[in-house]
């Protein structure tokens, strides 16, 4: 093999690796906006169409909403086979997220915020067996997390206000999945960045280019006729940005 072929190939095998190592996309409908009187069937209507299901827990502490709590995520597990990811909005995670993490949960994210030591509870949770998430919201620096990423296997930025769906899309919070992926890739982190708050048809690319590889949302999702098509379509679109980016 001439030395220019086997550079090629060597190249080839290279985007081939790097290929290989951009996670897929994840589309998370959030069941903030469905029917709370039918999550199941919410759950079904977009299987096969999503990756997880993302399970809003807020306490009418940390944020001023109150939605969900361990009975109903444990009815969730027995109805649905969709990975459940559930985000807390909630005070004293410490005390709180190993329980959604016994009960099966896939991924269990955690505000910053509310939590003294973040890293205890991402130990807490992996020993569990779940996925270890850290969330900042809206008006928290990223900077300030960077170095505890590698204990954890994601992180939720908020791209509004954490406690209410249905509300738009903040893009300047985008600075923050730049700088957390930057700084995920120039550490080899294995690490997702899932975006929530106002992610739909016309906001999802920016996210994606951005950085982030989890798509949080509710009413696109839920607030469309065919709620597996517009998951659908937001992957579409999410991946096509990704591919570009
Ligand atoms: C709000 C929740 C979101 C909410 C997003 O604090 O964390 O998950 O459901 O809703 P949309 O997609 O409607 O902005
Ligand atoms: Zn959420």
């Amino acid at each position: 093999m001439s030395g220019l072929r086997r550079g090629f190939a060597t190249y080839t095998v290279r985007v081939a690796q790097f290929q290989a190592a951009q996670a897929d996309t994840v589309i998370a409908p959030s069941l903030l906006a469905a029917d709370f009187a039918r999550l199941a069937e919410a759950a079904e209507a977009v299987d096969g169409a999503v990756d997880w299901l993302h399970v809003d827990v807020m306490d009418n502490h940390f944020v001023p909403n109150l939605t969900l709590g361990p009975p109903v995520v444990k009815a969730l597990k027995a109805a649905t086979a969709i990975p459940l990811d559930c985000h807390l909005m909630i005070e004293d995670p410490a005390r709180w997220a190993v329980g959604y993490a016994e009960l099966g949960a896939y991924n269990v994210t955690f505000h910053a915020e509310a939590c003294d030591d973040p890293v205890a509870v991402a130990k807490d949770l992996r020993a569990a067996g779940s996925k270890a998430g850290l969330a900042i919201d809206r008006d928290t620096p990223v900077e300030d997390y960077l170095e505890i990423l590698p204990e954890f296997d994601m992180l939720l930025i908020m791209t509004i206000k954490a406690g209410f769906g249905g509300q738009s899309f903040i893009p300047e919070l985008l600075d923050k999945v730049r700088t957390a992926r930057t700084h995920a890739s120039s550490g080899h982190l294995d690490l997702r960045i899932e975006v929530d708050g106002g992610i739909a048809d016309d906001t999802i690319a920016a996210a994606a280019e951005a950085g982030a590889d989890a798509f949080v949302a509710g009413t696109a999702v839920y607030g469309a006729a065919d709620p597996a098509d517009a998951a659908r379509r937001l992957r579409a679109r999410a991946d096509a940005a990704r591919s570009s980016a």
